[in-house]
């Protein structure tokens, strides 16, 4: 058996259904889950869990990203679920996933893209031992118990604003708009559907999507 550290990345935590959908489509794989969280990560962790890509020009930005509101962490276990979790979310930027995947249909934009997942059985094990020690996530037997309320309390309605959160990121690139108006339309749709993430967390999350756009603007 083996075992995938799998992180719902704060662009899909704050909008509660999506994050419900991304995690029934990962258990209807039939994956069982050992431990299962919601938290905020701190800098001090996600310079840690990102420590492989500390030189690269990203790595500051992904620090801001992944701390900047809170984050479903959880333990998954099947045989070949690192690649399964893998084939399922699609490939890394949003733009070259595939439609039907799970960053294709809900990631936002690049990088901005709902989730992580060990990379190989040798990462898994290190990203577990991390996490389950300075992120304190813990095993438990209730944990499948923990992400099925989870799905049952936010898998309701049809609320999904991917496109149009997408649509505020390519407009405010193509046109070089870095107006207020790009941030205030991220937290407005960032925030339809955020049930106790509070509007701090929110700004937070839109700001470090809007800092993306405008490296982008910058660029161009
Ligand atoms: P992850 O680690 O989050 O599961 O994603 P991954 O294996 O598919 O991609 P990786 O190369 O490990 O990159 C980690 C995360 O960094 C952000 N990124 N931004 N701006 C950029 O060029 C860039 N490259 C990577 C993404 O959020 C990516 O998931
Ligand atoms: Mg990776």
């Amino acid at each position: 058996m083996e075992r995938s550290f799998v992180i719902i990345k704060p662009d899909g935590t704050a909008r509660r259904r999506v994050s419900a959908l991304i995690l029934k489509a990962l258990m209807d794989r039939g994956y069982k889950i050992r431990a299962f969280r919601e938290m905020k990560v701190s800098e001090s962790l996600a310079k840690l869990h990102y420590a492989v890509h500390k030189e690269k020009p990203f790595f500051p930005w992904l620090v801001d990203f992944i701390s900047s509101a809170p984050v479903l962490v959880m333990i998954f276990e099947a045989d070949d679920v690192i690649q399964g979790v893998r084939d399922a979310l699609g490939a890394t930027f949003v733009q070259k996933a595939d439609p039907i995947s799970l960053r294709g249909k809900y990631g936002i934009w690049a990088g901005v893209n709902i989730a992580h997942a060990s990379d190989a059985p040798e990462t898994a094990t290190k990203e577990i031992e991390l996490w389950t020690g300075e992120g304190g996530l813990e095993e438990s037997s209730d944990a499948e118990e923990q992400a099925k309320a989870y799905i049952e309390q936010y898998d309701s309605g049809d609320v999904d604003y991917t496109m149009e959160i997408r649509d505020v990121v390519k407009n405010a690139i193509e046109n070089h708009d870095i107006s207020d108006n790009v941030l205030e339309s991220l937290v407005r749709f960032l925030g339809k559907d955020s049930k106790d993430i509070t509007h701090e967390e929110i700004t937070a999350l839109a700001s470090v999507i809007f800092d993306f756009v405008k490296e982008e603007v910058e660029k161009a």
